[in-house]
């Protein structure tokens, strides 16, 4: 099979991690067709939009895109149509990428880079579904409208149609059915009536998957059962606004943002895949980005899209291995470990491939 893969590098450290992640897919037996687009705060200096219609173009016509990061403080400024976010909310929409998997995996090796006490975070794995095209992120009406008084008055809109939550319920049951058979779906029904619907669907969906335990949380109380006792999840499916806000909770809790991909698909297995941290401008072009969250989000990428399990194993496999043998970039550093840069990492992982 001849993979398309459009590569978004993007802006900060996104050309650095996924020019790491590239040299980790060309060292495995496959065959990938690559290009390459500008994007965030890159595609508005070169074509003068975050999401230059070439780059969305490329897209539509690959199988799957390879994500670096977005953000340029530099254009926080910018009318919001303009900003870098903007491509990465635009591409979710416009490809129609509703699921977004979210893993927060806690690796033997950094256990000490959590937080947390390490017999609450050691062994963790989780899994956040989280709902990526509806919800108040692209509710409409929405905007800043002047009052009557002469005040002004900002407005969003949280929706969800029952279509909207029934696909991503099932994307929810069907993963928990393939890891440890619960599902625990994140509202806030004791007050939000679109919430309430996401509660009926969602347990309705539930009635066809007797296999998998379904639990309710309100999203408050699971902000608080991820600090309490985090290994209580399996599979945790949200709506949009609650799964980013949950998302970057859990990623915590592994210690390291650095070390953690993620997928966002669409029904047709289409996917982007990306690190789920940020560009991070401070610390790019100087090497000490770690790559791994993209090389894992790579990995993401054989699986979901290509059904390449085998090979994203051993790309998983591989990231066990230099952790094991003590690399660690600044991020995830501690003493008594070799600490190496972006591209000497790459190294590392290619070295055990
Ligand atoms: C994320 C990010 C985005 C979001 C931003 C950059 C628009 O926080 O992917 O979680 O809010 O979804
Ligand atoms: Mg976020």
């Amino acid at each position: 099979m001849n993979m398309k893969i459009c590569v978004l590098p993007g802006d900060g450290i996104g050309p650095e991690i996924i020019t790491q992640a590239l040299r980790v897919l060309s060292a495995l037996d496959l065959n990938f067709e690559l290009t390459e687009a500008p994007v965030g705060g890159a595609g508005y200096r070169a074509l003068g939009h975050p999401l230059p219609e070439s780059t969305l173009r490329l897209a539509r016509q690959s199988d799957a895109i390879l994500f670096g990061a977005v953000g340029d403080f530099s254009l926080d400024t910018l009318p919001r149509e303009l900003r870098p976010e903007q491509a990465i909310l635009g591409l979710r929409k416009a490809l129609n990428l509703f699921a977004n998997f979210r893993p927060a995996l806690v690796y033997p090796e950094l256990v000490q880079a959590s937080s947390l006490r390490p017999e609450v975070v050691a062994g963790l794995d989780i899994l956040i579904i989280r709902e990526l095209t509806g919800d108040i992120y692209f509710g409409q009406p929405r905007g800043i409208r002047v009052l009557e008084n002469g005040e002004r008055e900002g407005f969003d809109t949280m929706r969800y149609s029952e279509s909207e939550i029934r696909r991503v319920a099932h994307v929810g049951f069907q993963a928990a059915a393939k890891r440890g058979g619960r599902l625990c779906s994140v509202d806030k029904a004791n007050v939000l009536d679109t919430m309430q619907l996401w509660r009926e669907v969602v347990s309705a969906v539930g009635r066809e998957y007797p296999g998998v335990e379904l639990s309710h949380m309100y999203v408050d109380n699971c902000a608080m059962q991820l600090l309490k006792n985090p290994k209580q999840f399996d599979v945790i499916v949200t709506g949009n606004m609650f799964g980013d806000i949950l998302s970057d909770e859990a990623s915590m809790l592994t210690g390291s943002i650095g070390m953690l991909p993620s997928a966002s698909l669409n029904e047709h297995k289409f996917g982007l895949y990306e690190p789920i941290h940020g560009s991070a401008p401070d610390i790019a072009g100087q090497d000490i980005a770690n790559p791994l969250a993209t090389i894992l989000s790579a990995a993401m990428m054989l699986r979901y899209t290509f059904n390449e399990a085998g090979s994203a194993e051993r790309i998983e496999a591989a990231v066990r291995k230099v952790l094991a043998q003590g690399f660690r970039t600044s991020d995830i550093f501690e003493p008594g470990t070799r600490q190496v840069g972006t591209r000497a990492m790459g190294d590392a992982v290619l070295a055990v491939l």
